[in-house]
């Protein structure tokens, strides 16, 4: 295959142009190198480079298997700072994205509350997930090694007798972050396309998860005792992945991203997967008051913002290259007030559906799709208003699991097929992304046999 020629009309479609192994648009220039190449072209580039993401650098492999395999976490040093392509992929069509699940200890390396402590944001290292494609999902202890699986009391002196959850949480990523690439290195790059549908960036070796701690949760509690340095066991990638880039070809224009309070956590990974891929975002996330979203000072370094507030979620959407104006922020319980450069309009006192029913009213929205997650009864008014709009909606379920990969049946949902019979679908394994129009919107559509049923807190 000629690569040059291939290449050249892939940058065509989006008005770049080929000049030997370097591409060129305005003061935009993406080099292309074999895997050979030395390390020392590399260091070159992104040092020149500074962060700017005006000039990249691409390695070509020959095979989609041994470009993966070059991208890991442990090769990342001897491509600093490039991008990854294949001659399969140039020469399409798009492979679909295989993951492979394993059982391993992840090591923490923060874990801090938002100022009201109502979330925290964990952060830890885990190459074993750098294959996770979002919305997949792991399952983690809730309690470090030194607790041992089915260690249900812990003896430090007097007997503590509280209980200990023996069964794994289930939690989607909220952000990857990829070696010798800043935090908001989407907030530069713009990649043609075109192009970008064949790329990918090295794998990622350590993540953001933020949780929720319920109330009544006996897992989420324990996990804000989780301390630098503990070592968490887990399992995952789990369910199934939803490669967003055959999106373009079927005709999709714009993303509309709908998050509920915590739902818009493992919401945020798409976001980035979406502009990674070049594709227009808008995002709207509903909130209870401003406190949960900022985070205690110190970990506002993790952004690269100053170290005063930090806000989750609004930092990482505007880390990912989301522009304010297309930021839209709800707040139930307290009129928002002007947050990271957001447009006053874009800011509403209530529910998140009602800003995004009036904002389909007043803009006329091309091609596009919404993903949602949150709360049942919001995702089901979500899909009466995307109905009524004719947009279709994805909804990502967030349901109560046992063994997150098929076998317990804990975590059913009814669901009606194309020709209206009924079933119940595994989110575990068929999800956790559905088209809303499957969904059954019932409250006892969980049947009577889902889940043990023992009144044991496990
Ligand atoms: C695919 C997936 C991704 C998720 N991603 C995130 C995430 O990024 N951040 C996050 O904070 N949470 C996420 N969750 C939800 C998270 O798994 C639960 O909040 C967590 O398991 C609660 O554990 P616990 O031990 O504190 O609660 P438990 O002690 O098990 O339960 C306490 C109370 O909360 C209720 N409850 C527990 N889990 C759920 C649930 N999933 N839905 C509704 N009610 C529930 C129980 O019925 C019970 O009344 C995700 C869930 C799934 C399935
Ligand atoms: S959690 Fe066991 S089948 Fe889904």
């Amino acid at each position: 295959m000629n690569l040059n020629a291939t290449i050249a009309q892939l940058l065509a479609r989006d008005g770049w142009t080929l000049d030997g192994h370097v591409a060129r648009q305005g003061r935009r220039r993406i080099s292309f190198f074999t895997p050979d190449t030395p390390v020392a072209k590399f260091q070159r580039i992104a040092r020149q480079d500074r962060d700017r993401f005006l000039h990249l650098a691409v390695v070509v492999a020959a095979t989609a298997a041994v470009m993966h395999r070059l991208r890991t976490p442990q090769l990342a040093d001897r491509y600093p700072r490039a991008l990854f392509t294949s001659l399969e992929e140039l020469a399409g069509p798009l492979r679909p994205r295989t993951t492979t699940v394993a059982t391993f200890h992840a090591e923490v390396l923060s874990n801090r509350p938002t100022e009201d402590r109502s979330h925290y944001r964990l952060v830890f290292r885990a190459p074993e997930l750098s294959g996770l494609v979002p919305p997949q999902f792991f399952m983690m202890d809730t309690l470090p090694e030194r607790f041992p699986f089915g260690a249900r009391t812990v003896n430090r002196g007097p007997v503590d007798w509280t209980p200990r959850p023996m069964l794994k949480r289930p939690f989607g990523i909220c952000r990857d972050f990829h070696p010798h690439f800043p935090a908001d290195y989407l907030k530069r790059l713009a990649l043609p396309p075109s192009l970008a549908l064949t790329l990918h960036p090295p794998a990622p070796d350590h993540f953001d998860l933020l949780y929720k701690v319920l109330p009544e949760g006996l897992g989420t509690n324990l996990m804000t005792k989780l301390n630098r340095g503990d070592r968490v066991h887990m399992l995952g990638p789990l369910g199934q992945p939803f490669d967003v880039r055959p999106l373009r070809a079927a005709g999709v224009e714009e993303v509309h991203i709908i998050g509920g309070g915590v739902g818009m956590a493992p919401l945020i990974t798409l976001v980035e997967a979406l502009r990674f891929y070049a594709f227009p975002v808008k995002v709207f996330l509903g909130i209870a008051t401003l406190a949960s979203l900022r985070l205690q000072d110190e970990l506002a370094v993790t952004f690269g913002e100053s170290p005063r507030a930090a806000y989750v979620y609004l930092d990482d959407l505007l880390a990912a290259g989301v522009k304010p104006a297309d930021i839209f922020l709800s707040c139930d319980m307290a009129r928002p007030r002007r947050v990271r450069g957001l447009p006053a309009a874009n800011l509403h006192q209530g529910l998140v559906p009602e800003q995004y029913r009036r904002f389909l009213r007043e803009r006329p929205v091309p091609q596009a799709m919404a993903i949602t997650c949150g709360p049942h009864r919001m995702m089901e008014v979500m899909t009466g208003i995307c109905r009524a709009a004719g947009l279709p909606l994805k909804v990502l379920l967030e349901k109560r699991m046992g063994c997150g990969f098929g076998v317990c049946f804990s975590c059913v949902q009814k669901v009606r097929h194309a020709d209206g019979s009924e079933d119940y679908a595994r989110v575990c394994r068929e999800g956790p992304l559905f088209d809303a129009e499957e969904i059954v919107w019932k409250p006892n559509s969980q049947p009577k046999w889902a889940g043990c049923g023992c009144a044991a807190r496990c």
